[in-house]
């Protein structure tokens, strides 16, 4: 399997930045895993400009489950395909948050964005009082279940787990925490798409960073990491990119 390092830039980010995306790329010409940008709508396209011939790929940070229709400020799969994006995430837990998304919906953004050629992203993550009451598993596996479609294959669908606490906090789950979510989800996603759940690439998001990287991405099951924060500057997320292509 191929591994990935995701990042997703959430909202920020002007054509002055896409400087980063030029020294990604050229730092990071052929690095061993893949390698992905998610950055605000309104630079996808130039930014896959930017990036055509190189490593990198293109991708959104949410898509309506709609093609097209009477959405005032949506952005369609369909769209972000055209604009040269290879993958989409949905669900992140700032939508779920800010956007009250629901499994269902997510499930919905999840197959449109399949449908139109896209990779989905699958985000899950449990709140900092769930996992103090000793749920993480079940809250976990009830989004995997609602929000992961059943069609989904090792090509078509990625799943990132980031506890919502670890976001943004500089705070992560401990190894051994990170070990047991992830091998929980192998095992729920075979249970769930078959043989296929084996090639799929199970992401740990929340607080990486170069200096974390590469102890994370030596857990089993971890097939690399959605960098928020960490991805908005070349060094950071190229320091990943190595750290995951050398694990
Ligand atoms: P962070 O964000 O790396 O800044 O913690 C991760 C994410 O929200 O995907």
């Amino acid at each position: 399997m191929r591994k990935l390092a995701a990042g997703n830039w959430k909202m920020n980010g002007t054509a002055a930045a896409l400087s980063e995306v030029a020294a990604l790329c050229t730092a990071h010409p052929a690095p061993a895993c893949d390698m992905l940008l998610c950055p605000p709508a309104t630079l996808v396209a130039q930014m896959a400009a930017a990036a055509k011939g190189t490593a990198l790929q293109v991708g959104g940070q949410d898509c309506h489950a709609k093609a097209s229709g009477a959405h005032t400020g949506d952005i369609s799969a369909l769209m972000l395909q055209d604009a040269g994006a290879t993958a989409v995430i949905v669900g992140h837990s700032e939508r779920r948050t800010d956007h009250a998304e629901t499994d269902a919906q997510v499930l919905a953004k999840a197959e449109a964005a399949q449908a139109a050629g896209l990779v989905a992203i699958v985000c899950i993550g449990e709140t900092e009082a769930e996992r103090d009451a000793g749920r993480t598993l079940d809250v976990i596996g009830t989004q995997l279940a609602g929000s992961v479609p059943a069609a989904s294959t090792a090509a078509t669908l990625v799943v990132a787990y980031e506890p919502v606490w670890a976001i943004g906090t500089g705070r992560t789950p401990t190894i051994a925490e990170i070990a047991d979510v992830h091998a929980f989800l192998r095992a729920r996603l075979t249970a769930k798409i078959g043989a296929e759940a084996a090639g799929v690439r199970l992401l740990y998001g929340g607080s990486v960073k170069p200096s974390n990287a590469a102890e994370i991405f030596a857990v089993p099951h971890v097939d690399g990491a959605l960098v928020g924060g960490a991805s908005l500057k070349a060094a950071d997320f190229g320091g990943i990119v190595a750290a995951l292509s050398a694990a």
